[in-house]
């Protein structure tokens, strides 16, 4: 079954076409980085129109990639159309524009192209981006994560716990109280003078600078398995603006005017040891309490390596780690969630979806 799903949720124009939600024929992720960049974040009118103006481009390159790798067609072409079995499409949570670029193109193609409708909760499809075989020839060996699996979603507007007994059957154990972990990078980042995204500004800085150097504090929640990111947060900017002789309400955009490229690299490199040690101190408590089979790890911050190599030293389980273009947001992860979907759930009407961007991850069975 080969299932196009649609991805505007955020800044990232995607279209993707999956069979079977294991193999990936073709993954167009179109990123708005640059355009968001000059304004230090994502600015949600100018993310909407940019959805706009790419969606049917970003549609047409996915089709052609999956289908038709010896020439180009158009996207009316009856022919391509034939070999898709599915739409899918992430309906929330996610900016409201942004969502009803998406929304309303898939709900468009279902309608025209008589094709069943899956609408796809994001943040649970970020997990699915571990069930899309890598096809690496290093990797022969491969196959999908087992159950019960518990899955670590770190995002730039999600940090969770959630224990999956089977597809759609789960428990969200525990969440972020304030910001998400990507969110603090990003905050932090942007405090130090690095450029946005801030995860993958902070990871680089992080190589060059000592994460011994600060020591920041790790919050305390009452949820077992909740986490916090804002007290981290506030102790960088504490740490900066004692660094630099300024008072709290000195301008926090001038700081980083005032640090040796050095302190920079070290502060980062602490923040990030924190952050980091925060949720792998949390799935290592899930891990032996529940001992889950498999541990995987989605969304943006997935890609980080500092991630990657704290929960390697902690867990006792082997993680594989999906690559990291399908870490951060991409259609290939909602194309998978929708075949496994498919296979409990009906379609819904086209006539009737509505997007949802405050969506929560809930219990379903
Ligand atoms: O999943 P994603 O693409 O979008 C959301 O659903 O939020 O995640 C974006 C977040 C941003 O906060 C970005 O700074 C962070 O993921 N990120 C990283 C890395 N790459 C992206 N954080 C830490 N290390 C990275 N290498
Ligand atoms: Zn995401």
């Amino acid at each position: 079954m080969n299932i196009l799903g649609i991805e505007t949720s955020c800044d990232e124009t995607s279209v993707a076409v999956v069979k079977d939600g294991t193999t990936l024929l073709s993954n167009i992720v179109l990123s708005q980085i640059d355009i968001h960049k000059e304004f230090g974040g994502v600015v949600p009118e100018i993310a909407a129109r940019s959805h706009i103006e790419a969606i049917i481009p970003v549609i047409q390159e996915s089709l052609n990639q999956a289908f038709n790798r010896g020439g180009v067609k158009q996207i009316q072409d009856k022919a391509l159309w034939n070999n898709v079995d599915a739409i899918a499409v992430t309906y929330g949570p996610g900016l409201l524009g942004s969502l009803l670029v998406g929304v309303l193109t898939a709900r468009t193609l279902a309608m025209t192209k008589n094709l069943p409708l899956y609408p796809i909760n994001h943040v649970e499809g970020h997990v699915y981006a571990n069930f899309i075989n890598p096809q690496s020839s290093t990797n022969k060996n491969w196959a999908p994560p087992e159950f019960p699996m518990l899955a670590l979603i770190v995002s730039g507007g999600h940090s969770q716990l959630v224990l999956f007994k089977d597809h759609g059957d789960y428990k969200l154990l525990g969440q972020t109280q304030d910001d998400a972990i990507g969110e603090a990078f990003d905050k932090v980042a942007r405090v130090l003078g690095l450029p946005y995204p801030g995860g993958p500004s902070i990871s680089k800085a992080s190589l060059k600078g000592n994460p011994n150097v600060y020591k920041f504090p790790i919050s305390r929640m009452s949820g077992k398995y909740d986490f916090s990111f804002s007290g981290l947060k506030t102790a960088v900017l504490r740490k900066i603006q004692e660094i630099c002789g300024k008072p709290y309400d000195f301008p926090s955009s001038e700081l980083s005017k005032l640090l040796t490229h050095e302190t920079r690299d070290d502060i980062s490199a602490s923040f990030q040891k924190t952050a980091v040690k925060t949720v792998v101190d949390k799935t290592l408590l899930a891990y032996n309490e529940f001992k889950p089979k498999s541990v995987v790890i989605g969304g943006g911050v997935a890609a980080n390596m500092e991630l990657r190599s704290q929960l390697k030293k902690s867990l006792p389980v082997q993680i594989n780690y999906a690559s990291p273009q399908l870490c951060t947001d991409n259609a290939a992860m909602i194309a998978s969630l929708a075949y496994f979907q498919s296979q409990r759930t009906q379609p819904v009407d086209p006539c009737s979806l509505e997007i949802d961007p405050s969506l929560r991850m809930e219990v379903r069975k």
